[in-house]
């Protein structure tokens, strides 16, 4: 599986002027070795060439860990003194194509400190953008990755059931955030969540990336619960949003608007679908009840082992919906002061169909 996704990669690159992409510590590192490592002062970088040949510059101290590798990999260890370290990254330039290098990064994982290594190795060096080349591997999920991603959607699922019967008048956004963590790790998600749960309520959930606060829970409040599981590396992400006591009659129409563009987008069949399609299918829902000003993001983004990744499903994106995509549909509504309401799914592109991995209900439930 890995040796595919390095002979994919590499097929991109014979097509690139790219010579050599260099990938550091994080989620494509893992993607393509099978190897953990996170960011750190000490550089890991993966290097693939054309040709598929691919080397590691790891801190000499990691050794055994390298031989985890699900890949052969070319080892460049570098020792303890950081002086050193340029001479090693220089040993690995000569490895590929020589100092004369035109190197692929990853936009959002390159970083200062490596850069520097590479031109202190060589002053010929240039750096491109390899985000589109990662992105479009990546994009398209396995057998294997769309398993992990369905067992990330069950860990979160049952997760929230057994936090629910917390939620009353009087008890913090932060308490039910406490609760839905520690039943996540119960429930069996990997240690390291995707990303902090988010639990707005009341006026707070008209902030569609509101932090759990101290605020109390109170009767007739909206409450947003964004959260997700992660399992393997993979992830889920999903919202529900529920009403406390009673609900208002407009909060109600807007639930109701926000579910009925969920339910569209996700039943759009997938031939000759665009993401823009998606979004616009979401978003004419909520534009024709009024509320097109207060639906105030994208309609969605892939998932995988990061949160937000391609394919985007947002206004203008052209990608062409494929089997093998997985990624979330959540319109939302905001009325600033007032309250907000997003319901957000994890779906799998078939050939024919958008499949939808989440099942948690998504009726109005009165806590
Ligand atoms: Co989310
Ligand atoms: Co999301």
């Amino acid at each position: 599986m890995y040796q595919t996704r390095i002979e994919k990669l590499s097929r991109l690159l014979e097509k690139d002027q790219i010579d050599l992409i260099a990938i550091n510590a994080g989620q494509s590192l893992a993607y393509l070795s099978g190897l953990h490592f996170h960011l750190s002062e000490r550089p890991t970088v993966l290097l693939i060439g054309k040709g598929g040949k691919p080397a590691i510059i790891f801190p000499e101290f990691e050794r055994e860990k390298v031989k985890d590798a699900q890949i052969e990999l070319t080892p460049f260890a570098y020792p303890e003194n950081p002086a050193l370290w340029a001479e090693i990254f220089e040993k690995a330039l000569n490895y590929f194509i020589g100092k004369k290098a035109i190197i692929g990064l990853e936009p959002t994982a390159a970083r200062f400190l490596e850069i520097k290594l590479f031109q202190e190795a060589s002053d010929a060096v240039t750096f491109r953008s390899a985000a589109l080349m990662l992105e479009h591997l990546r994009m398209i999920k396995d057998e294997d990755e769309v398993e992990c991603i369905r067992e990330a959607v069950k860990i979160a699922q049952m997760a929230l059931e057994r936090t629910i019967p917390i939620i009353k008048v009087g008890i913090t956004e932060h308490a039910i955030a406490n609760e839905l963590v520690i039943n996540l790790l119960r429930c069996g998600s990997d240690p390291e969540l995707p990303f902090t749960p988010i639990i707005a309520s009341g006026p707070n959930s008209a902030n569609p990336h509101a932090f759990p606060g101290n605020r109390e829970l109170k009767d007739g409040d909206f409450i947003v619960i964004d959260w997700g599981a992660r399992t393997k590396g993979y992830i889920s992400d999903i919202t529900r949003t529920f009403v406390l006591g009673s609900a208002d009659e407009e909060m109600t129409k807007i639930y109701e608007t926000v579910k009925l563009a969920n339910e569209t987008a996700r039943s759009m069949p997938v031939k000759n679908l665009l993401s823009e399609n998606l979004d616009a299918a979401a978003r004419e829902i909520i534009n024709s009840a009024g509320y097109g000003d207060y639906f105030t993001h994208r309609t969605g983004h892939g998932i995988g082992l990061e949160a937000h990744e391609e394919p985007y499903i947002a206004p203008q994106n052209k990608t062409e919906i494929t089997h093998g995509m997985i990624f979330t549909i959540e319109p939302g509504i905001y009325i600033p002061s007032k309250g907000g309401v997003r319901i957000e799914d994890n779906v799998f592109a078939s050939k024919s169909d958008l499949m939808t991995l989440t099942s948690f209900d998504r009726t109005l439930k009165i806590l």
